[in-house]
């Protein structure tokens, strides 16, 4: 059995305590959380486990094979670093820090301990991304000629996910929270990417994050990368990656949906090929037992965040 230790309990650390309850293959052992009820409550729900408040004595008291971070951007750094001390092997959420150097400290560090250093970046094991890719791919939009990023949201943070941080200049906003995915993705698929401009808007409260961004990046190849994100607007929330090409065009919106159409065709609905879909959890057993398996490491995780921090400071 693999031994999960969880540090941070909130929304989405509870999303992927079900998915580490379901494999067969692991067990969680411990978790932690700095407010004391959460770890209480989660630790009652998980059958009585050990709860813990401060995650170097749960490092200390545990045996662990793997922890998973889901705190707080902000807290990514010290948080892993204690983790890769012990030498376990690691999930980190995304980003997988708050600035370049932390980052890059991480991957050193994650490097020198020899574990596997995993980030949650769901889109690539997703079926509607993994299409997404594989259209690419099988040449679908033809030569390529701009790839676009639009992300619109009427709330800003959505009602679903009200916390104390990712409303804030320092460790939220979507360009950190939401745009660090298509980064990443962006990079996978098109490869390394080059910020040439950005035009990036705050409003008035300074400890607020931004109101809109419009970007533009270059591909190795110099085909153009647009980013356009806004926020407290009229109409519903979209998310669209798009890929402009001499033959057509294939996009993936609000994370799973595909639509795609031929020049001088209508751009309507595609369907995903379900086949594709994968598990993350299944992936991290794989890994951890020394298997081939599809993991997004600790060095995609630094890739992504020099360029996210290049967008963020505008
Ligand atoms: N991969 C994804 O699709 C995805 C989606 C949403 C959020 N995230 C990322 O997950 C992380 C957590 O996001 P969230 O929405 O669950 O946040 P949240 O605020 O709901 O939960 C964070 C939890 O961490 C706890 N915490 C804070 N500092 C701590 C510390 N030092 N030690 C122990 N516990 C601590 C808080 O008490 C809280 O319960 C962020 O990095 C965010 O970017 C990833």
């Amino acid at each position: 059995m693999i031994k999960v230790g969880v540090i941070g309990l909130g929304a989405i650390g509870q999303r992927l305590i079900r998915g580490f309850q379901d494999h067969p293959e692991m067990e969680i052992a411990a978790i932690c959380d700095a407010m004391e009820t959460r770890a209480k409550e989660t630790a009652a729900e998980l059958g009585g486990i050990p709860a813990f408040t401060n995650h170097q004595e749960m490092l200390e008291k545990t045996q662990m094979d793997l922890v998973y971070v889901a705190v707080p951007p902000k807290f990514h750094h010290a948080v892993a670093s204690d983790v890769l001390a012990k030498g376990i092997h690691i999930l980190c959420e995304k980003p997988l820090a708050n600035s370049v150097e932390e980052a890059e400290s991480l991957l050193k560090q994650a490097q020198d301990a020899g574990v596997v250093h995993a980030m949650n970046f769901p889109l690539n094991y997703s079926a509607g991304s993994k299409t997404f890719a594989k259209l690419i791919k099988e040449n679908y939009v033809g030569k390529l000629r701009r790839v676009q990023l639009k992300m619109h949201f009427p709330e800003w943070p959505r009602p679903w996910q009200q916390n104390a941080w990712v409303a804030s200049k320092e460790q939220g906003g979507y360009v950190l929270e939401v745009g660090v995915h298509f980064i990443q993705q962006l990079q996978k698929i098109f490869g390394s990417v080059e910020v040439k401009d950005v035009q990036i808007q705050f409003p008035e409260d300074p400890h607020a994050s931004e109101s809109a961004i419009l970007a533009i990046l270059k591909l190795a190849d110099g085909t153009p990368v647009f980013i356009d994100g806004m926020s407290q607007i009229a109409g519903k929330e979209e998310i669209a990656f798009t890929a402009y090409g001499d033959k057509g065009t294939l996009s993936l919106l609000n994370w799973g949906q595909l639509a795609g159409g031929k020049l001088g065709e209508e751009i309507l609905p595609l369907e995903a090929d379900g086949n594709l879909s994968d598990s993350l959890v299944d992936n991290l057993v794989k890994a951890i037992k020394g298997e081939e398996a599809t993991i997004i490491d600790f060095t995609s995780g630094y890739e992504a965040q020099v360029i996210l921090e290049q967008l963020r400071k505008g």
